[in-house]
């Protein structure tokens, strides 16, 4: 494999800003600069080969846990140049506002899978050497091979922003200025607006996708710090993106809800689950008992961590096959849908505020435009999750299908709408765009809105259409955008006990 220092020479533009250098302030000397990007390109370059990615066989099925270019593939040859979807309205339509919720790119583990995977490994170690007996498995010990694979994730990676999540955003955030040049434009670069949750892959999101405008505007130069551009820092605001943690409805009736996800839990015992853990502990040469669906489910996860954040195919990939993986995906999806979708009509409800904030700035914008006033913000990028973006979705009838999810009819949801890796794979992200046409026959200006999801137009939900005009959209979800109101819908029914004698 080669250790390519020339394709670095060749780009250093692009490459000075690809590492980790580009945190360095602008003070420091470029050749400092770039000799920090050089040894960042080697130590990529020593797990992975640029321009040759590292696939598996398993990622379609990560889930929330999926790459963004798994879910776009069509990234893969460049992932900096536009993919202008041919459905993009143009012509005599012109940008006049483009709001963007965007979930935060490729994350470490969180703290508690961690623990888990600890736990599996310590499991695979305690076998002790030749615990399996050798040649079990097509001749190899899977087990040992595990037992001996690094475990490099610690308990401070807490799901922190990786590397390779800065990437995902610098990148969004260049395709995104390119394919909207006159909205991403430098001089409105002063008031794009920013809002972000607290949680620091979201915060280092939202730096990362400055950092990655600042590299359209003036290739070559070493991006400032955040805090000096000219946009300032994101703002934090978790009632808008973390709005499922300040609904007390939501939180009663199922985050804290022992029974709320039911489903969830039947299926974890049962016969699809069961036969993977049969399965595996013959694999791993573990007994069944010392496993569980939990640890299943994070060995599949190790899989698709260690190729998103490392770029290397891990041996973890190797205990399952495609079928494991399908059943594993709609564990992952049965969370996500009981959680934060269709499962609980509240899961939606409760993004409500966020649903008429977005309204708002459309709002607000046709209004300049009307008046031909200078739009005060074009450019609106609210960063969150994957918990933000479901509900949102969920709200305006997205991915719904005929059936609920549940435990019992996973062969029947083989083809289901609700597959999160193509929703919400990392760096996933819902844009609404609201344009300003010239109606040729007819003096009427009109406002058009076209949604994209992941880049590609997303056709509406009420008329699958690939565009609609703002008031027949604002007159769809008149309900929501009316007699929706988050405070309302997070209420706790009282809870009196001397209400009974009314
Ligand atoms: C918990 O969830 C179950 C199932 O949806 C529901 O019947 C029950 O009322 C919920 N409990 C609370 C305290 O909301
Ligand atoms: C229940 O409601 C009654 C009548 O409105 C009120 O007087 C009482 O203080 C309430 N009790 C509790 C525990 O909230």
């Amino acid at each position: 494999m080669a250790l390519a220092p020339a394709p670095a020479l060749r780009g250093p533009n692009r490459t000075m800003l690809r590492g980790p250098s580009i945190l360095l302030g602008a003070s420091v000397a470029p050749a400092a600069v770039l000799a920090a990007a050089l040894l960042s390109s080697l130590a990529c370059c020593s797990l992975q080969e640029p321009g040759d990615p590292v696939v598996s066989g398993l990622s379609p099925y990560f889930g929330t846990k999926t790459r963004y270019e798994d879910a776009n593939p069509g990234l893969l040859p460049d992932p900096e140049a536009p993919r202008r979807d041919p459905e993009l309205l143009e012509g005599t339509c012109t940008p006049v506002q483009l709001v963007a919720l965007i979930r935060h790119g490729t994350r470490y583990p969180t703290a508690k899978q961690i623990g888990k995977l600890r736990q599996l490994h310590g499991l695979l170690q305690a076998r002790g050497p030749g615990g399996g007996r050798v040649g079990a498995v097509g001749g190899r010990d899977l087990g040992a091979a595990l037992a001996g694979w690094p475990l490099w994730y610690a308990d401070w990676m807490d799901g922190q922003l990786v590397e390779k999540g800065r990437q995902d955003m610098r990148q969004l955030a260049l395709r995104l200025a390119s394919l909207f040049p006159s909205l991403f434009s430098r001089e409105n670069y002063g008031r794009l607006r920013l809002v972000t949750s607290s949680k620091h892959r979201c915060v280092d999101s939202g730096a990362a996708f400055l950092q990655g405008l600042w590299q359209h505007y003036h290739p070559g130069l070493p991006p400032p710090d955040v805090a000096d551009m000219e946009c300032g820092p994101p703002r934090v605001n978790d009632k808008l993106m973390r709005f499922f943690d300040h609904c007390e409805k939501f939180l009663t009736e199922v985050e804290r809800n022992a029974t709320a996800l039911y489903h969830v839990e039947a299926f974890k015992t049962g016969p699809e689950m069961q036969s993977i853990l049969k399965k595996v502990a013959a694999t791993l040469q573990v007994p069944v008992s010392d496993l569980n669906a939990d640890l299943i489910q994070v060995a599949f996860f190790t899989c698709s961590f260690d190729l998103a954040i490392k770029g290397v195919k891990s041996p973890w990939c190797d205990v399952f096959d495609i079928d494991d993986a399908k059943i594993l995906e709609y564990l992952n999806d049965l969370k996500q849908y009981w959680k934060r979708g269709y499962g609980y009509t509240i899961n939606s409800r409760s993004s409500c505020t966020l649903f008429q904030d977005i309204f708002q700035h459309l709002d607000k914008a046709t209004e300049q435009k009307q008046r031909s006033q200078p739009i005060s913000s074009p450019v609106i990028l609210q960063f969150g999750h994957a918990e933000t973006l479901l509900p949102l979705l969920s709200l305006m009838g997205y991915f719904k299908d005929k059936e609920p999810l549940t435990a019992y009819n996973y062969k029947e949801q083989m083809h289901r709408m609700f597959r999160s890796g193509h929703i919400v794979p990392y760096a996933s992200n819902l844009i609404f765009m609201l344009y300003h046409c010239e109606n040729a026959k007819t003096p009427k200006e009109e406002f058009q809105v076209q949604m994209l999801l992941n880049e590609k137009v997303l056709p509406f939900a009420h008329s699958q259409e690939t565009v609609s005009l703002y008031e027949d959209l604002k007159d769809h979800y008149k309900d929501i955008l009316q007699s929706c109101h988050t405070s309302k819908e997070c209420e706790l029914p009282k809870m009196n006990g001397t209400s009974d004698e009314l």
